[in-house]
C-alpha cells in the first residue's frame, strides 16, 4: 500500500478539520514518519508504506485530530530559518516572534544580549547565530525549558556563547546589557478560555498567561530594565496586539526614550522598542 492509497482514510480521520489543513498536516506528519524532507513529499506519495509506518501514521493523525500541534508531534518547529526542538515544556516559537527578531536585527548588532523567558531558546539562539560576536544570557523560571534551550543552542553551534540562567525575571541576572529582549507571557487570564485547543492544551500555561491582566510581566521588565542596561542600550518586547499603548507608557515612565510600537505584516501591533539615554 502506498501513501497515496492511504490518504483518503487519513483525511477521514481528520474530518473535523478543513480539508486543506488536514492534507497539509498529514503530509507533514507523513514526511516525519517516512523520514523525508517535507518539501519533497509529492515525490514520495507513490512510495510503499510498511505496516509499522502505517500504524505510526494513524496514531499521529489521531493525536492531531485531538488538537495536538504538528510541531509537538514531530518535536520541532522552524523559526527564522532554523529548526528548533520543542517539547511540552516550551512554547512553540511563533511567526509573530520573528517580528521581534527583525526589530532587534534592524537596530544593529549588540555585544551583550539578555533574553528574558527564553523558552525553546528561539530568540537567544537566533540572535547568537545572526550576531557571531554576541554574548547572550538566556533566562527562564522553568528549568525544563532551559534544558530544551540548551539543546537548541548546541544544535545551532552557539552553545559556547549563551549562558543559561534559572531566574525569576531579573532576580538572578548579573551585569549590564546592550539589548534586553523578551517575549513574556501576555495572555490575560480572561482570554485563556478563548485560545485554540492546540495552544491552551499544549503550550505550558506559565508561557502563556500571567494569570492576571496580561501586563504583569511588562511591569516587572520595564521597572527592572534600566538597572541592567548600558547607556544607549535597547529594550525590545513582543506584545499582544492591544497592548502597545500600555507597554509604551510603561517604558516612558521607566525613563526610556525613542519608544516605538511596531506592527506585523497584517498591521497588528507586535513589538515595543525603547532605548536607555
Ligand atoms: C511566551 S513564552 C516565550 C518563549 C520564547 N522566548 C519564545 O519567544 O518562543 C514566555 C516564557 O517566559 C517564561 N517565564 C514565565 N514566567 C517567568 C518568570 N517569572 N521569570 C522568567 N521566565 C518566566 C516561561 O517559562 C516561557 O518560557
Amino acid at each position: 500500500m502506498t501513501l497515496q492509497d492511504l490518504m483518503p482514510a487519513l483525511v477521514r480521520q481528520m474530518a473535523a478539520f478543513p480539508r486543506a489543513d488536514a492534507v497539509r498536516d498529514i503530509r507533514r506528519l507523513a514526511a516525519h514518519v517516512l523520514q523525508v524532507s517535507p518539501d519533497r513529499m509529492t515525490l514520495h506519495m507513490g512510495d510503499d508504506v510498511t505496516a509499522g509506518q502505517k500504524a505510526q501514521l494513524h496514531v499521529l493523525i489521531a493525536r492531531r485530530a485531538a488538537h495536538e500541534p504538528v510541531s509537538k508531534l514531530i518535536g520541532q518547529r522552524a523559526f527564522w530559518g532554523r529548526d528548533f526542538a520543542v517539547t511540552p515544556d516550551v512554547l512553540d516559537p511563533r511567526p509573530e516572534t520573528e517580528c521581534l527578531i527583525e526589530a532587534c536585527l534592524g537596530a544593529g548588532p549588540a555585544a551583550r544580549v539578555l533574553d528574558l523567558g527564553t523558552g525553546s531558546g528561539a530568540i537567544a539562539v537566533t540572535l547568537a547565530a545572526e550576531w557571531d560576536a554576541a554574548a547572550v544570557t538566556a533566562t527562564d523560571l522553568s528549568h525544563a525549558a532551559l534544558d530544551v534551550a540548551r539543546q537548541n543552542a548546541v544544535r545551532h553551534d552557539v552553545g559556547a556563547r549563551i549562558e543559561f540562567v534559572g531566574s525569576d525575571w531579573f532576580d538572578a541576572v548579573d551585569g549590564c546589557y546592550d539589548l534586553i529582549v523578551s517575549n513574556p507571557p501576555y495572555i490575560a487570564l480572561a482570554e485563556m478560555t478563548g485560545l485554540a485547543p492546540e495552544v491552551r492544551g499544549h503550550d505550558p500555561r506559565m508561557a502563556l498567561t500571567d494569570e492576571a491582566d496580561g501586563l504583569t510581566c511588562y511591569r516587572i521588565i520595564c521597572d527592572g530594565a534600566l538597572a541592567k542596561m548600558v547607556s544607549g542600550g535597547r529594550l525590545a518586547v513582543e506584545i499582544g496586539p492591544t497592548q502597545g499603548d500600555a507597554v509604551a507608557l510603561m517604558m516612558q515612565e521607566a525613563g526610556l526614550v525613542e519608544i516605538e510600537i511596531r506592527p506585523d505584516l497584517d498591521g497588528r501591533n507586535r513589538v515595543v522598542l525603547g532605548r536607555n539615554r
